[in-house]
């Protein structure tokens, strides 16, 4: 019998997983309050890691502890305190050989910011969120920081043992608004990043300034 091609290796840069099976990157609902990774959500994934799965996402993993998701449980990698956590969970999963790679978003216009702590939700253009907020359009002197934020997000998942990060560019987040020179040349270059593990990212050879860092 003839091995699927499900289950053989592939390299994504210069990280090698081992099968074809991913884990898309999910919000469990499990996520605690504080942004840290309790024991129930790290055996979530471990559990997954155990079963097979080659590549596990850690969706949406806030770059800022203080800008949580549309829900206040988000995960946080925003301060070194929680690198440990990270660690437990990279280190469990490749126990049974999986990857592990946390997908990172600054939540900026999706953030449940204003219900929770009556902060406003700022994002690249006025808009009104999921939940029915105003959003203030970002000043240009705060997107240099919020980059800063995705190298240090970034370190911090290196430090910890992750393979590699997910940038988060679906939906409103912000790292997808960031202007690109044209929609063709977008696409080629998140097809590009697609292609590109997030080790890649780590050395600086991805899409656009937040990578480089
Ligand atoms: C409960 C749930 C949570 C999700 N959370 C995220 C997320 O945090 N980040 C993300 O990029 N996509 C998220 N998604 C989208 C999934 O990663 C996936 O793209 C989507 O479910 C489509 O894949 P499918 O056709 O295999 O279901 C979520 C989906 C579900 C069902």
């Amino acid at each position: 019998m003839t091995k699927s091609k499900l289950y053989t290796p592939l390299k994504i840069g210069s990280m090698e997983v081992k099968n074809r099976v991913m884990m898309a990157p999910m919000s469990t609902g499990f996520e605690p309050a504080d942004g840290s990774l309790s024991e129930p959500i790290i055996n979530y994934w471990v559990e997954r890691a155990k079963g097979g799965v080659g590549l596990i996402i850690i969706g949406a993993v806030t770059i800022d502890s203080e800008v949580p998701y549309q829900t206040p449980q988000t995960i946080s990698l925003g301060e070194d305190k929680f690198i440990p956590g990270f660690k437990e969970l990279t280190d469990r999963c490749h126990a049974y050989g999986a990857k592990v790679m946390p997908q990172i978003a600054y939540m900026g216009a999706e953030s449940c910011n204003p219900w929770f702590k009556g902060i406003e939700a700022v994002g690249p253009s006025s808009y009104v969120n999921a939940q029915g907020f105003q959003c203030r359009e970002m000043r240009l002197d705060e997107i240099p920081p919020i980059i800063k934020k995705y190298g240090e997000t970034a370190l911090r998942a290196k430090k910890a043992g992750c393979d590699g990060v997910q940038v988060h560019c679906a939906c409103v987040y912000d790292a997808r608004c960031l202007p690109l020179p044209s929609a063709k040349q977008a696409n080629r270059q998140i097809r590009r990043q697609l292609r590109q593990s997030s080790e890649t990212c780590f050395r600086g050879h991805s899409r656009n300034s937040l990578c480089r860092r």
